[in-house]
């Protein structure tokens, strides 16, 4: 069966590409880059043990409502090649598929991805969802099992479809919702945990107390620092930036930051310039970050995602395990500023 199968197939490869060589002065129609699903994968699966998914049509028995036979013993080649097949029936699919962004083998063959008989698997796929993914993007694939810190954003409910959808999306890089919206449709709820049982903010509540938003939040865009695949870095940040209160200054070890940030502003002692937090000419970061030993990290001062105060200076850090915050009671004045009995006795700077 499988030597007349491939004649065929052959035969009407080159039935359907000698139209497009005859007209070369015709622009050249956009060709998906996904190759079809090799021959012989897409045969029904065995009944026993009776698949997860069967198809409507395929159940009915009949199979020239797809193929040109109706014997199950010699169907014959399929009637149509390519989404067409599929879309004849699944009309709300045309529209699916003229969506801004379309995903690149849904365009080529439905049959990437789905068995258009049976399956071992849930919507008649050929794998499990998300294995059926990282089956094609084995990049993917390699940052969301070997990352240090992983996302279990991946590995719950829809998976991979939890953020992008597998077909067609009026939002770039397919995904189902505006970035930010779709991060904040998990990240809204207090009880959330990372993988040692660290409790995580709600950053939804929190960008609705806080309305002094930090630059690349304004512009909604979470993944200008977080990788939402998978990533080395603590808290799947982008580069690194330390987990700890306390670090020895290493410019690298904010790279983070710096990524956008000069970071002269924080390693040049004296400055009139580069930065405000100074008193007079003493660099303020610069005494607080290089301490030996004990340098102060960012999160000592700054909140990382939105404030209710000037330049992001936090209300208070979290102190212990006990969910008590230490108040930094920082306050701008016309001069400058000033900190209160917190870290230190009261202490003020004057920079203008
Ligand atoms: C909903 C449409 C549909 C129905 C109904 C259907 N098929 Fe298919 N079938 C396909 C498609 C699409 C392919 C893949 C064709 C290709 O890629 O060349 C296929 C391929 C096959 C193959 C070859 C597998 C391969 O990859 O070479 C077998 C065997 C097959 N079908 C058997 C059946 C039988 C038996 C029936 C009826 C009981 C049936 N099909 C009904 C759509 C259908
Ligand atoms: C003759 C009409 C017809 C054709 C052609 C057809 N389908 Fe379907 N398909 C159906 C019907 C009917 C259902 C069941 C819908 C329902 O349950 O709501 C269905 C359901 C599905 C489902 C959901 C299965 C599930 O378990 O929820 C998928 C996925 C699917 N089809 C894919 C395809 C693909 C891929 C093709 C092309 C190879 C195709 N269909 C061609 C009629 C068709
Ligand atoms: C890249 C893989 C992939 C390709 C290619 C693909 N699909 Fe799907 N499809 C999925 C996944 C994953 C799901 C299940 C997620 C969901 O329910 O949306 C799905 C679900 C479906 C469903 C069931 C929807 C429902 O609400 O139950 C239908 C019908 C369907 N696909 C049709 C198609 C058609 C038609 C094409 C070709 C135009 C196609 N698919 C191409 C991955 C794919
Ligand atoms: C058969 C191979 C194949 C499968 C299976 C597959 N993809 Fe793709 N995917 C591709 C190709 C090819 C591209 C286009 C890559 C390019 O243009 O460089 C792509 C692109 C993408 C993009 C980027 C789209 C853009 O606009 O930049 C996303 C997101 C994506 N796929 C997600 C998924 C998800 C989620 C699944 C599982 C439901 C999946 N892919 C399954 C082959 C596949
Ligand atoms: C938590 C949401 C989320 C989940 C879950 C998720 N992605 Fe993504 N994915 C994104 C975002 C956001 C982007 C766009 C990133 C950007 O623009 O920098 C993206 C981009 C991509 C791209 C395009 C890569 C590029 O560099 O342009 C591919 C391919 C992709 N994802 C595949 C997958 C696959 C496969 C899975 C499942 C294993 C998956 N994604 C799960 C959010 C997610
Ligand atoms: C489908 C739900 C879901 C979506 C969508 C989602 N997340 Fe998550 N995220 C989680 C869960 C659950 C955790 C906690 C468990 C874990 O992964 O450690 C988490 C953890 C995190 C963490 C902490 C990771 C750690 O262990 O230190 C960060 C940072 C994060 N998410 C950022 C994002 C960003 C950015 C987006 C949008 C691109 C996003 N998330 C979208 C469910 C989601
Ligand atoms: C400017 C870079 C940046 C942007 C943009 C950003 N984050 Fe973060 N995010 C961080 C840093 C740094 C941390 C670690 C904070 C710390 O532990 O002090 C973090 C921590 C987190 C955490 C873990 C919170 C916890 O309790 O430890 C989550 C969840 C998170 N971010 C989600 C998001 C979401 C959702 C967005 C988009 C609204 C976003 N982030 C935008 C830098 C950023
Ligand atoms: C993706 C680029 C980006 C990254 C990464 C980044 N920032 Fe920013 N940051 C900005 C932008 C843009 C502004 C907004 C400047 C404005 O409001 O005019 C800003 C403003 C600030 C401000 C307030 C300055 C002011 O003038 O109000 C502070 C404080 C700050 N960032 C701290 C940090 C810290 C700490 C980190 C690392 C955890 C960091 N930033 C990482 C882009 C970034
Ligand atoms: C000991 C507290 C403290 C630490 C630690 C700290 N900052 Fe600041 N930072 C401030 C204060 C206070 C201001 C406001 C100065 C003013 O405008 O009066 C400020 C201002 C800023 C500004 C606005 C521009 C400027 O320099 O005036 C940026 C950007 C900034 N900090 C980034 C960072 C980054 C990145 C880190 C970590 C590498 C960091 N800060 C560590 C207290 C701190």
């Amino acid at each position: 069966m499988t030597m007349p199968r491939r004649a065929l197939a052959f035969l009407l490869a080159l039935a359907v590409s000698t139209p497009l060589f005859a007209q070369t002065a015709q622009p050249k129609p956009v060709v998906a880059k996904t190759p079809v699903a090799p021959i012989g994968s897409l045969a029904p699966v065995p009944t026993t043990p009776a698949p997860v998914s069967s198809h409507a049509p395929f159940e009915a028995a009949d199979c020239k409502i797809c193929h040109e036979n109706a014997d199950p013993k010699q169907p014959g080649p399929v009637v149509k090649r390519g989404p067409a097949l599929c879309l004849d029936c699944h009309e709300e699919f045309v529209g699916v598929m003229k969506r801004p962004h379309t995903h690149d083998p849904a365009r080529s063959a439905c049959t990437n991805c789905h068995n258009p008989h049976n399956a071992n698997a849930p919507k008649l796929l050929l794998k499990e969802a998300g294995a059926v993914c990282t089956s094609c993007h084995d990049k993917i694939a390699k940052v969301s099992s070997e990352a240090k810190v992983k996302h279990k954003a991946l590995t719950t409910g829809a998976k991979c479809g939890n953020c992008h959808n597998p077909h067609g999306s009026a939002v770039a890089k397919l995904l189902v919702q505006q970035p930010m919206d779709l991060c904040l449709k998990c990240h809204n709820v207090d009880t959330m945990a990372d993988a040692n049982g660290k409790k995580l903010q709600n950053i939804k509540a929190w960008l609705g107390n806080n309305k002094v938003r930090h630059g690349p939040v304004r512009s909604k865009d979470c993944s200008g620092c977080h990788q939402p695949h998978g990533s080395d870095q603590y808290r799947l940040l982008e580069e690194s930036y330390p987990a700890e209160f306390y670090a020895p200054y290493d410019a690298r070890t904010y790279a983070l930051c710096f990524s956008c940030h000069n970071d002269d502003a924080f390693s040049t002692p004296q400055t009139t310039t580069l930065t405000e937090f100074r008193n007079g000419a003493t660099n303020l970061h610069y005494v607080h970050l290089q301490q030996s030993g004990r340098g102060r990290t960012c999160r000592a001062c700054h909140e990382v995602h939105a404030s209710n105060q000037q330049r992001h200076v936090r209300e208070g850090v979290p102190y212990g395990s006990g969910g008590w915050t230490l108040k930094l009671n920082y306050k701008e004045n016309k001069n400058g500023g000033s900190c209160e009995k917190t870290c230190h006795a009261e202490k003020s700077y004057v920079n203008k």
